[in-house]
């Protein structure tokens, strides 16, 4: 459970996208790709920050809600997005939807920053509120071997999650160092459709259905290019 009684990104907020806007722009056109949406979708994204990423799905017409933890990340989601999605402050562990609520649940630069508990809990809250037949899409830090361009894109990583602070950089650490996303995924009734692996190996974005769906993944789907 996040403290409640203070905002981590209070400070940060105003300068999120200025800082954030140059590695989450191309993240986000890849997640596009890899599963876009258009008028007849519900989706959500969870920790949706200051709501980059919900505006892309916001203009594909599909009806969008976020859920972030932070009053002044919600803010500027807000400031961005006016009534055209539905945001909400809470916890990602106990998120406020019905089960099988949304054909689409993403999230960008989330879970790597949670103790694994609340990681485990966030996660299968999303595989809870996503349709049998439908797709949760994770961005985020891939744990793996890096090519070259990967370890510059580390080096900047590393420095980034070490100023976001102490707790920050140790569940970061700790993430990485337990297998990151792969790894908790058979604990929370989630299976990989797709995995596309970017930025020399420092990030990945996984497509996830819930394990339950009934059609077996058949062909190899993984993407090693990045
Ligand atoms: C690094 S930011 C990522 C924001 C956005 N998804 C992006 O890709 O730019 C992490 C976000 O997760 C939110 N967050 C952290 N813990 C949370 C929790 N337990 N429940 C909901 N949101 C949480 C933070 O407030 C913050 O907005």
């Amino acid at each position: 459970m996040p403290d409640q009684t203070k905002d981590a990104y209070e400070r940060i907020a105003r300068f999120y996208d200025t800082l954030l806007e140059p590695v989450n722009a191309p993240l986000r056109s890849m997640g596009w790709k890899l599963h876009p949406t258009d008028d007849s979708m519900t989706v959500l994204d969870v920790g949706c920050g200051t709501g980059a990423h919900l505006e892309a799905y916001v203009e594909s017409g599909a009806e969008c809600f976020g859920l972030d933890a932070s009053p002044a990340m919600l803010d500027q989601a807000s400031a961005r997005l006016g009534e055209r999605a539905d945001l909400e402050l809470g916890d990602a562990t106990a998120l406020p939807y019905k089960d099988s609520s949304f054909d689409f649940v993403f999230t960008s630069l989330f879970l790597h920053e949670l103790d694994a508990e609340t990681r485990r809990s966030s996660l299968s809250e999303m595989a809870r509120v996503v349709t049998p037949d439908g797709f949760v899409l994770i961005i985020d830090y891939r744990s793996g071997p890096l090519r070259a361009k990967g370890y510059l894109n580390r080096s900047l990583s590393t420095a980034a999650e070490f100023v976001a602070g102490r707790n920050h950089y140790r569940n970061w650490r700790t993430y990485l160092n337990s297998g990151g996303i792969p790894a908790v995924l058979p604990k929370v009734g989630l299976m990989v459709e797709r995995e596309k692996i970017v930025a020399g190996g420092n990030f990945a974005l996984w497509l996830l259905r819930p394990s339950t769906h009934s059609q077996p993944n058949t062909e190899d789907s993984s993407d090693r290019s990045p």
